[in-house]
């Protein structure tokens, strides 16, 4: 087998070691970036943690937390450099399937209304939007709500 970093994006489990290089994406991606003590909280719990890798470089990784029957998919992020290749979707296939192979017969997720690409990918993977939760999210002035996304595997 080679040694060489594979240069087509594959995924693979999140280490502490990544948290540097995810903290970076995630600062650049996000107006309200979770912190690297976020993310080794996320990992201490048990959440499922992958990041899609690319010729040794991170492009994107993602945070699923199961519940019973249900899971939540509290993170998928793909760096600016790399969005609209297809990553951000194949991110999110890819927590399907870990959801179902994890027992989940229904995955949940939050959005913000502003995220209109976020919205776009979701709802273009069959998410339908459940409720709102009013003044969810911490923005610019004041607060954020929240759509309340879902699908049933
Ligand atoms: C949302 C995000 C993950 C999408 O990742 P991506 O790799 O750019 O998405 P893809 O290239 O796989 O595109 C998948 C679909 O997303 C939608 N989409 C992606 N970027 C879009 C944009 N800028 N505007 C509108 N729709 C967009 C489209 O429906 C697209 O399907 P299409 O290519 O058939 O039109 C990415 O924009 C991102 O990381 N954003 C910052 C973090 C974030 O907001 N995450 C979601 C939090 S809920």
């Amino acid at each position: 087998m080679s040694a060489l970093p594979q240069s087509s994006p594959h995924f693979r489990p999140m280490r502490a070691t990544d948290l540097e290089g995810v903290v970076a994406i995630e600062s650049d991606v996000y107006s309200h970036p979770w912190t690297l003590g976020n993310f080794r909280d996320a990992l201490s719990a048990g959440y499922s943690c992958w990041v899609l890798e690319s010729g040794g470089t991170l492009c994107g990784y993602g945070v699923l937390m199961m519940g019973v029957g249900e899971a939540h998919l509290l993170n998928v992020s793909v760096a600016r450099s790399r969005q609209r290749e297809g990553l951000g979707r194949q991110l999110l296939e890819f927590y399907l399937q870990r959801a179902r192979e994890l027992g989940a017969r229904a995955v949940f997720l939050e959005v913000r209304p502003s995220n209109v690409a976020g919205r776009a990918l979701y709802a273009s993977s069959g998410f339908r939007e459940i409720a709102v939760r009013r003044n969810y999210y911490p923005a610019e002035r004041g607060r954020e709500d929240a759509i309340l996304m879902g699908l049933d595997l």
